[in-house]
């Protein structure tokens, strides 16, 4: 019996086209990874489809004025359509708003977990709205901040000081759709009990030491402050109806039924095959090797919150064995941001670029151990040098000899030399290696090592110089170039789970029926004497021009003027309460932010606002004033004299009509704030290293 698998991709949100980003991170690998398996001959299914619920699919619903049913369906089939169009392989590509499958089966997890004694009801109080009529949602109300003071505030987070907010924290509070004044109503919510599953979880997660350390390490330091109870339900009239009479008008969180969107896809792709149990193969069998491929947001959910899920459920599902997290892809330096435009679709990168381009240069810079930067012209580089120059031209210039001066048929092999030899087992054992990589989950790497392959072949090509050979002895010319041709189909099974057109365009042209499986393709066998198709040129390189173009079209998108001043840094998605991953930050970022010491001159509250002080403090030989949201937990005078830590080159504000140039540091647990002060004395202006 082959090992069995089963892969996963996140599911996007139906909410958006899918941009560079995100293929980089959950999807591009996966893709590769299940090609490969399936040329090795493993069991695989590769699974995935659309996330239909959650808040802002409601919120761009409302803004476009249609039903949220009618936006997911729009951008369910745009994304179907990019996937096709990047050649992904899934079995089945699902979706969350299937209310034959998808919805019982998420609320049977719930009742099971709920039946098991690990949810619980919880009276919690929250904005309501009185016009709408609805409780709101974090993002759904705007106030003034408590921390900075700045008005305009979301309910999830400040956009001027960046911090992250609750709705009820905010002051003077506002609904978001009708401007109106929320009132605070109680709600009751069902609650996961997180730490019932802490034990089973260590005692998984101990186990799990071929994990990729970023992972496991994340999440042992989570189990390690203590889980807390999680909300599963929301009090928003799009989702899956929660099971519980009580419970009327309220959904499951989307974050709930989403992971379980694998179970519901992979049971829609066994009744499409007619095999309605098929499904039960995979989950519900312990050697399967479950793969959730995703971005390094969706850690927590994935490593520790569904496996609680499934442990709470009484069929015996298998629990992940592996969890590829990728980091995230920046884009020409910057932070990738849809709100703000600053982002490449995958539509309009596939506009102007061959698929396999694409495909090549998200997996050579894949973010797999630290995050990547996306750039057009490091792309242009990278597929002209080469994936076309190396790997296209070596096939091409073969190909092409055989079609102008070999009778355009596979030529037959005469007596191999060494070199010869030398060359095949070179390509044999770059299989392996290429083979290792992938199953350890480093694409690059394994792009790298198949790329070796045609690095040798053209070096091979170059030495053996099958031209000079063809009037003296055309024997020699012709075993060359049946070497070269065994290399070509060695290539198009090393390449394809990378560039997958390409691929088939190197058997079309060999005449080969199908790809070598991972085993055939060590030895090459190629149909000697079979005509050659129509030989094309393989790799198409990139201009400037286009370079170019793509440019200037981002930049214009997020409204900036060509080489325009830097945006500031904003984090893509908008972070919730439970998106905690760790972002890493190096001694450069951290000095970018010029800490300074700071002594405090004078300290006033400031007219109107009563959580704010207004001061002014040294920061080494300059006075300037600070604004902050401290006023409830500290008295002005408290504050005057003592030494801080400011941030200088925080950008200038104007804040309740007082201004601010720089930013106090403080620390919060549980609503008590406390300033940053120095331990001992140093001068003002004294650099925070
Ligand atoms: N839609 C989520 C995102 O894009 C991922 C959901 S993954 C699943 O971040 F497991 F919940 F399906
Ligand atoms: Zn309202």
């Amino acid at each position: 019996m082959p090992e069995r698998y089963l892969v996963t991709s996140a599911l996007p949100y139906a909410n958006g086209p899918l941009h560079v980003g995100q293929l980089a991170g959950a999807y591009m690998p996966a893709d590769s990874y299940v090609r490969y398996l399936r040329l090795a001959g493993k069991d695989v299914i590769y699974i995935c489809g659309s996330d239909e619920h959650g808040v802002p699919i409601t919120v761009r619903a409302e803004k476009e004025g249609v039903t949220p049913q009618r936006l997911v369906d729009r951008f369910h089939a745009g994304l179907v359509k990019t996937f096709d169009a990047l050649r992904f392989t899934f079995d089945n590509y699902g979706r969350t708003t299937l209310r034959e499958t998808h919805y019982p089966l998420s609320q049977r997890f719930f009742t099971n977990l709920y039946e098991g004694g690990y949810v619980k009801p919880l009276e919690t109080e929250q904005l309501f709205c009185e016009n709408c009529k609805r409780f709101l949602p974090d993002r759904y109300v705007e106030g003034t901040c408590p921390h900075c003071g700045a008005g305009g505030a979301r309910g999830d987070q400040c956009e001027n000081c960046g911090r992250w907010l609750a709705a009820m924290e905010l002051g003077e509070p506002r609904c978001k759709v009708c401007d109106g004044v929320p009132v605070v109503r109680k709600t009751t919510h069902w609650y996961l009990e997180l730490p019932k599953f802490a034990d089973r979880l260590r005692e998984w997660l101990a186990g799990n030491t071929h994990w990729r350390d970023n992972v496991r390490k994340f999440c042992l330091s989570w189990l390690d402050e203590g889980l807390a109870d999680r909300a599963i339900t929301r009090d928003i009239n799009w989702g899956v109806p929660v099971p519980l009479p009580e419970a009327r008008g309220k959904v499951l969180y989307v974050w709930f039924d989403a992971p379980i969107g694998y179970i519901t896809s992979t049971i829609e792709w066994a009744r499409k095959r007619g095999q309605p149990d098929r499904w039960k193969d995979y989950w519900l069998d312990a050697d399967t090797k479950l793969v959730h491929f995703i971005g390094k947001d969706n850690i927590v959910f994935h490593a520790l919150v569904w496996p609680a899920m499934l442990m709470g459920q009484p069929d015996g599902f298998v629990l992940p064995f592996q969890i590829p997290a990728n980091e995230f892809l920046n884009l020409e330096g910057r932070k990738i941001s849809t709100s703000r435009n600053w982002a490449v679709w995958v539509d309009d990168a596939l506009a102007d670029f061959q698929v396999d381009a694409l495909r090549y240069y998200l997996t050579a810079n894949a973010p797999e151990t630290r995050d990547a930067d996306f750039s057009f012209a490091e792309m242009a580089t990278r597929v002209n040098s080469e994936l076309a120059d190396i790997f296209g031209n070596f096939v091409n210039r073969a190909l092409a000899f055989v079609k102008n001066y070999l009778g355009n048929e596979v030529p037959r092999a005469g007596a191999l030399q060494a070199r010869d030899e030398e060359l095949l087992k070179l390509a044999g054992r770059q299989l392996d290696a290429e083979a290792a990589h992938v199953e350890n989950f480093e694409m690059r790497a394994a792009l790298a090592a198949a790329l070796e392959i045609a690095r040798a072949a053209n070096k091979y090509y170059n030495d053996e110089e099958p031209w000079a050979w063809r009037e003296r002895d055309r024997g020699r010319a012709e075993t060359i170039l049946n070497v070269s041709c065994r290399v070509a189909a060695t290539l198009s099974t090393a390449f394809d789970p990378f560039t997958p057109v390409a691929t088939a365009e190197i058997r079309r042209m060999l005449g080969m029926e199908r790809a070598l499986s991972w085993e055939e393709a060590k030895t090459a066998a190629v149909p000697e004497g079979a005509p050659l198709g129509d030989v094309k040129i393989l790799i198409e390189k990139i201009d400037d021009g286009k370079v170019a173009a793509q440019l200037r079209a981002l930049e214009k998108s997020a409204g900036l003027e060509p080489a325009a001043a830097v945006p500031e840094e904003e984090k893509e998605t908008v972070p919730t309460e439970e998106d905690m991953s760790e972002e890493h930050v190096n001694m450069d970022d951290v000095k970018k932010l010029g800490m300074v010491v700071a002594e405090v001159k004078t300290c006033e509250r400031v007219e109107g606002a009563d959580k704010l002080l207004k001061m002014t403090v040294d920061v080494g030989g300059e006075e300037r004033p600070v604004v902050a949201g401290i006023a409830p937990w500290y008295e002005p005078e408290d504050l005057v004299g003592k030494k801080i830590i400011v941030v200088k080159n925080m950008e200038p504000a104007t804040i309740r009509g007082a201004e601010s140039r720089g930013m106090l540091l403080a620390a919060e647990h549980h609503d008590v704030v406390k300033v940053l002060a120095l331990d001992g004395d140093l001068p003002a202006g004294a650099n925070v290293l």
